[in-house]
Formats: C-alpha cells, sequence, structure tokens
C-alpha cells in the first residue's frame, strides 16, 4: 500500500464548502447517532431531518427521544421534521430507515439525483449496490456507475453492513488479504441497541440471552461477509469460497458488540504474524486521513479479560470507529480464535455510512492516482454530489 503524503489541511481545502445533508429516519437509534456525528462535521451541514408522519412536521426535539449520553445539538432542536420524500434542501441523505420503509424511500431519492448512504437492509445485496466499508472494499465503489446506467438514476445507494459483520469483517480481512480464510466460525453477543429504539422490552432482557437474532446468522453465514471480501473485476463481485457458520446472540449490554470467533487459514500464520498484520495495517481511509477515520482501525488489547463492551467500545481516536481485538490464541479445532468488539450504533452503523460518504467525496486532484495505486477503481462521482 502507498501511503500518501497528504496534509490534513490540503484535504480540508479541498472541501472549502461543507456539504449539505439530510437524514431520513432521524428521530430513531440510529438516526440520533448521525445528527450527533454530524453536529460540526467538517465535511458534511444537517440541513434537513426526516421521520414517519408521526414525527413530521413537530420541531424534532418535541418529535424525538433523545437516547444518547452527549446532549441533543442545539442546531437541530428547531428543525421542523419533514415527512421521508425527496425534495428536501440537501444533495445526500443519510438512511435509519427500518429496511421495509428504506426500499421505496431511498430509490425515490436516488432516482430523484441524491446519493444515498444507507443502513437498512433492503439493497445491501442487490449486485449492482456496494456494501461498502471503506477499509475492506473501497474498489467496490465502482458499482457506483453501473448502478446508475442499469437503474438510469442520477443519485446512487451506498449501503453498510450489518453492525455485527462489519466488525467481524474488518478484523478479518488483513488476515484474510495475507493468510486466506478457509474456514471461519463465530458466536455472537449483540447489545440491545442493535434492536432499535425501544427494542426489547427490559423484562425479556434483563437477567437473560436471547439466542435468536431474525435473519441475523443467514446475513452473517450466507450474504454479507462474501460480498465484502469479494473481488470487483469491474462489472460485478466475484465472492471467496470459504464457509462460515455463525450463532448470534442478544445480551443485555447497552452499545457493542462482542464476537467470538475460530478461524482456519489457508497458508498458516503464527501468533505473532496475525498481530504483526493487525499491528501493520494501515488501509485507505487512513492514509487519506478521512475526519472519521481512526488512526488505527484494529485495536489489540493484550489484557487477558479483554475487550470487554463496557471497556472498550470507545477506543480508539475516533470514538466507537475502531474494531478492537484480543485473547488470540490457539484453536484445536481450527488454527485460531479470538475476540473481536465494536460499536453497533457508531461504526456498526451511522458511523460506518458517516465514513463512506466520507470515501465517497474525498476526491482530490491527486485522488484518482491514489487510488488506482492501492488498486481500487477511480469514483465517477465528482466531489459535488
Ligand atoms: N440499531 C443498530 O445498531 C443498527 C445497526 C445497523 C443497521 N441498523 C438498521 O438501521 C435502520 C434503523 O434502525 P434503528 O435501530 O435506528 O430503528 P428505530 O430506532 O426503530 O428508528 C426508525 C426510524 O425510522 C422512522 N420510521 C419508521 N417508520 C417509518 C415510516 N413508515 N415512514 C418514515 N419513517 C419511518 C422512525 O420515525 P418515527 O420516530 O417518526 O417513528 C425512526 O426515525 C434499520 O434498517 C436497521 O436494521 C441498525
Amino acid at each position: 500500500m502507498i501511503v500518501p503524503n497528504r496534509p490534513e489541511s490540503d484535504l480540508l481545502q479541498a472541501m472549502n464548502e461543507r456539504i449539505d445533508v439530510g437524514v431520513l429516519g432521524a428521530t430513531g437509534a440510529v438516526g440520533q447517532r448521525f445528527v450527533s456525528l454530524l453536529d460540526k462535521h467538517p465535511w458534511f451541514r444537517l440541513t434537513a431531518v426526516c421521520a414517519s408522519e408521526r414525527s413530521a412536521g413537530k420541531p424534532y426535539a418535541e418529535a424525538c427521544t433523545w437516547i444518547l449520553r452527549d446532549p441533543m445539538p442545539e442546531a437541530v432542536r428547531g428543525m421542523v421534521v419533514q415527512p421521508v420524500e425527496p425534495g428536501i434542501e440537501c444533495t445526500i441523505v443519510f438512511s435509519g430507515l427500518p429496511t421495509d420503509q428504506a426500499r421505496t424511500a431511498e430509490r425515490a431519492f436516488a432516482q430523484a439525483g441524491y446519493g444515498v448512504y444507507s443502513n437498512a437492509g433492503a439493497y445491501r445485496y442487490a449486485d449492482d449496490v456496494p456494501l461498502l466499508i471503506p477499509e475492506v472494499n473501497p474498489d467496490h465503489i465502482g458499482l457506483i456507475p453501473i448502478q446508475q446506467r442499469r437503474r438510469g438514476w442520477d443519485g446512487y445507494i451506498v449501503t453498510n453492513a450489518n453492525c455485527t459483520t462489519t466488525h467481524l469483517v474488518s478484523a478479518l480481512h488483513p488476515l484474510h488479504e495475507r493468510f486466506g480464510i478457509s474456514r471461519l466460525f463465530v458466536c455472537t453477543m449483540q447489545a440491545i441497541s442493535g434492536a432499535g429504539y425501544p427494542g426489547i422490552p427490559s423484562m425479556d432482557i434483563l437477567d437473560n440471552i436471547v439466542p435468536y437474532i431474525a435473519d441475523e446468522e443467514t446475513k452473517v453465514e450466507e450474504k454479507e461477509p462474501h460480498k465484502l471480501l469479494g473481488r470487483f473485476d469491474g462489472e460485478r463481485i466475484i465472492p471467496p469460497d470459504f464457509r462460515i457458520s455463525a450463532h448470534c446472540n442478544r445480551v443485555a449490554t447497552r452499545n457493542g458488540h462482542l464476537e467470538a470467533i475460530s478461524v482456519e487459514f489457508d497458508i498458516k500464520p503464527t501468533a505473532e504474524e496475525i498481530l504483526e498484520t493487525w499491528r501493520e495495517y494501515h488501509p485507505l481511509p487512513q492514509q487519506l486521513r478521512l475526519p472519521s477515520a481512526p488512526d488505527k482501525a484494529i485495536i489489540y488489547r493484550e489484557a487477558e479479560d479483554r475487550p470487554q463492551p463496557r471497556l472498550d467500545r470507545l477506543a480508539g481516536s475516533v470514538p466507537g470507529m475502531a474494531t478492537v481485538t484480543g485473547r488470540l490464541r490457539p484453536d484445536p479445532l481450527f488454527d485460531f480464535k479470538f475476540l473481536t468488539l465494536g460499536h453497533n450504533t457508531i461504526r456498526g452503523a451511522a458511523g460506518g455510512s458517516l465514513l463512506n460518504a466520507e470515501l465517497m467525496h474525498s476526491w482530490h486532484p491527486d485522488a484518482d492516482s491514489l487510488v488506482a495505486a492501492n488498486g481500487a477503481v477511480p469514483c465517477a462521482i465528482p466531489p459535488s454530489t
């Protein structure tokens, strides 16, 4: 990988005007994260908040039951919530809509020329829609011109992965690149906030673990890691051929999904080689110094009882955006086992979409050669969209 010699000020100078953005589903768990993360964002300015008919027409502060620890940003309190329909004043929208609503609304926005950055599952598996983690598969944005041509859209949709897959694949990506995964087992312990707000009734989750999350295991076993780790040949994504077994559980933590992973490789690494691979991992968002990219994409915790959700979910230079690993040890059935932890509503949802949008808008006079040098296809979307 080539590390660009590009001071942060150059990038910010290239972004001399902030881009107006809207949030669809702005009152929900993910929507609130967007609102919070967009407050004082150096490239994006929040100009529209949209939600259901229940909320439309009310000031945001009245429509929204704010569930984040940081206070609701002042600038959004008086913003009137608008219906989820194109026509709002912005060029890109971040979507935290439920999947059924996202199916119609995101298409309508893309058709109307908006760039749509979605957390919902509606378009994640469409073969012309990027499922993007900027550290893992930035070249998949090459699908966007294909999507626009095929569907006749002026805008486009970019999706991010499910919160569990995001941290699983983030930890595995550099290992897969170097050693090749041949088999994978994962058992997840997923936080309550992953089910939205108000989520699971407290009487069901306190003092309990619910060993079922609808559709989650299929997403992990069959759909998302294979698309994310697939090779883009200029037309389509060609998936790798390893198999995954997943057990997904809902546990009584508020934020942060912990995952126990066992993995077998094509080329057998030592533990030190795995640690070295994580240590030296410096992918494109870190090279580009995108505002939401943490200095270290993967942080390894040395202590034998870490990572833990309460202690480690906000680790790193951009809280909630890094993937934290730990307890790497030999596995008697596979080659190695370890734990991974990541924040589900920051990197696993709103922060992930924000980083996707930053990648798409990072194009700078020298960005094409930079991206091409990294094996990625330069994006056809001009910075103004
Ligand atoms: N929570 C996570 O960790 C996580 C992680 C990754 C992805 N996701 C995905 O992100 C999306 C949002 O999840 P969430 O947890 O934020 O859900 P949520 O808390 O239930 O919020 C849903 C939002 O959508 C709006 N909405 C609901 N029905 C609507 C309709 N018919 N028309 C227009 N707007 C409507 C709601 O507005 P009102 O307040 O007005 O009802 C609210 O703003 C889902 O697709 C989910 O799968 C969630």
